[in-house]
């Protein structure tokens, strides 16, 4: 009968350290896709400013309002759009978590409600 073999450089006993453990059991990270809304006051997608700049060719991240308003409401999903509209290829820029990204978004909109 074969038996398995303890080596130290194995996967199993990587895994098995105190950090490898905590990362392998983190949720799986999940960047935005193209169905979820960068702009979440008007609901755009990250699709629709994507072909909105690929199609439009707007020459300004300012011109991005007129993809179905996108960044006229509270003004949280500005850099993300700039980020895009700086890109080269905007389909390829990693923007973040969908869930992180409506937090952060309560974060913002609470701060703007207790500034006012
Ligand atoms: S999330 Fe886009 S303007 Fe509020």
């Amino acid at each position: 009968m074969l038996r398995p073999i303890s080596c130290p450089f194995s996967i199993r006993t990587q895994f098995a350290s105190p950090y490898a453990t905590r990362w392998h059991n983190r949720k799986r990270f999940r960047t935005m896709k193209p169905d979820d809304d960068l702009c979440l006051c008007f609901h755009v997608p990250r699709r629709k400013v994507e072909q909105y700049i690929r199609v439009q060719k707007p020459r300004r991240a300012s011109e991005l309002s007129e993809c179905f308003g996108a960044g006229t409401g509270c003004g949280w999903c500005r850099p993300f759009l700039q980020r895009l509209f700086e890109s080269s290829q905007p389909d390829a820029e990693v923007l973040p978590d969908p869930d992180q990204y409506q937090n952060d978004r309560k974060s913002y909109r609470k701060q703007q409600f207790n500034n006012d």
